[in-house]
């Protein structure tokens, strides 16, 4: 195992003991990196917009207590386990905090977040994967860190600085559903809602890919910023009117796709039946959204325009690797030359970043934690 000697005995890390306290800041041993896994120095953490709502337990995400906090970000390793093969110290990578069962890949669950929904999950929660990564150190499955090109993405090649590369696993996310409903370069896709963090990484990451997007939302002034700020964006208010809304999209000729990200207060929401009403024959839905209820939909139009409706969680290994090409090329843009505000917090300052992740509605901003 190289450098092992590097990783000190202890650090410092956010762990929720309740819901009803606050997560604290404890000194705790440091992780040794084991056979499948690599310990890693943390250096970006991503922070979701509903984190609050997460630890406090209003989402009422099965949690798991105690636990290190996280989310995905961007680290350096410091050890790797006898059997990594080409990740190495020192080596920068993308954490990623969605981890999958080696032995089963519909068992998966979100480092730091919950430990999933199955037996299998709590099994690889609750033993060797229980820490995240609102760490000084975390241990990861070999799989989950992408190694990151520096030399395209830091000063020599595009310019960002490690901070900005947080954006990548936001953008992942959307990847994952739109790749899966196949969009290509040309299509018309609808993006709702577009306006929240998730929804508007998905807008940017439509258009890299090539396709004309129309983006649904409440909010007419990011609606308005949104528009400003990209080329081939078109947008339809969400007025609660399922039958206006329609008409306004269909304005825009014929549509291939709808790419939905709605959380759990949208389960009600009439963008849902206009968006899908709006396709074309063989449209393609991807479904990514938070909602937890059962959700209406028009059925006898699903069947007779042959729509094809996809759910996705996350993303598969293939398209993380996808989406940093795209972002490594120049192709998806990042930082702030991409108009991004990067908010940047201590570890001790994780309540800040949690109120700024809040706020970050409107698409431009990131709330980061730097451990
Ligand atoms: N499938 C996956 O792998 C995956 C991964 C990550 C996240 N998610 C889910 O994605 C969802 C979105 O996450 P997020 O962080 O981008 O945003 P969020 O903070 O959960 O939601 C904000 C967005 O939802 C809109 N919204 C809220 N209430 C609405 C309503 N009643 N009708 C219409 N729009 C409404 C907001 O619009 P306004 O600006 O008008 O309020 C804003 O665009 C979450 O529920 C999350 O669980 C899924």
């Amino acid at each position: 195992m190289a450098a092992a000697q590097e990783l000190p005995q202890t650090h410092r890390a956010l762990i929720l003991t309740s819901t009803t306290a606050p997560p604290e800041i404890k000194t705790i041993p440091t992780p040794h990196a084991v056979p499948g896994s690599v310990v890693v120095r943390m250096q970006v953490c991503n922070v979701v917009s509903y984190a609050s709502k997460i630890y406090n337990g209003t989402l009422n995400f099965p949690l798991l207590i105690p636990s290190v906090i996280g989310s995905s970000g961007i680290g350096r390793i410091v050890t790797v386990g006898p059997d990594a093969t080409s990740l190495k110290p020192g080596q920068l990578v993308l954490v990623d905090s969605f981890i999958r069962a080696r032995d089963n890949p519909s068992v998966a669950f979100l480092l730091g977040i919950h430990e999933g929904f199955s037996d299998g999950s709590r099994v690889l929660a609750r033993g060797e994967w229980r820490d995240a990564t609102y760490a000084e150190y975390a241990k990861l499955p070999l799989e989950n860190c992408y190694p990151l090109d520096e030399s395209k993405l830091l000063s020599h090649g595009l310019g960002y600085t490690i901070e900005e590369l947080a954006d990548i696993s936001r953008l992942a996310v959307p990847y994952g559903g739109l790749a899966d409903i196949d969009i290509k370069a040309g299509e018309t896709v609808i993006v709702a809602p577009a306006t929240g963090p998730f929804g508007g990484a998905a807008v940017r990451v439509a258009l890299a890919m090539g396709a004309r997007v129309i983006a649904m939302g409440r909010n007419a002034e990011v609606l308005k910023r949104i528009k400003e700020n990209n080329e081939r964006v078109e947008v339809v208010p969400i007025t609660g009117d399922a039958e206006g809304d329609l008409k306004a999209l269909k304005q825009f000729g014929p549509i291939d796709a709808y790419f939905d990200i709605s959380p759990p207060a949208a389960a009600e929401s009439t963008h849902l039946r206009s968006a899908m009403l709006a396709l074309e024959h063989g449209g393609r839905v991807s479904l990514m959204g938070g909602i937890r209820s059962d959700i209406s939909i028009p059925h006898a139009l699903v069947v007779h325009q042959e729509l094809q409706l996809k759910g996705k969680w996350m993303y598969s290994r293939e398209q993380m690797r996808g989406l940093i090409k795209m972002v490594e090329g120049g192709i998806l843009k990042i930082g702030s030359g991409s108009g991004r505000i990067v908010q940047k917090f201590a570890l001790e300052d994780w309540h800040k970043a949690f109120e700024a992740a809040e706020g970050t509605l409107g698409t431009e901003k990131l709330a980061i934690i730097l451990p």
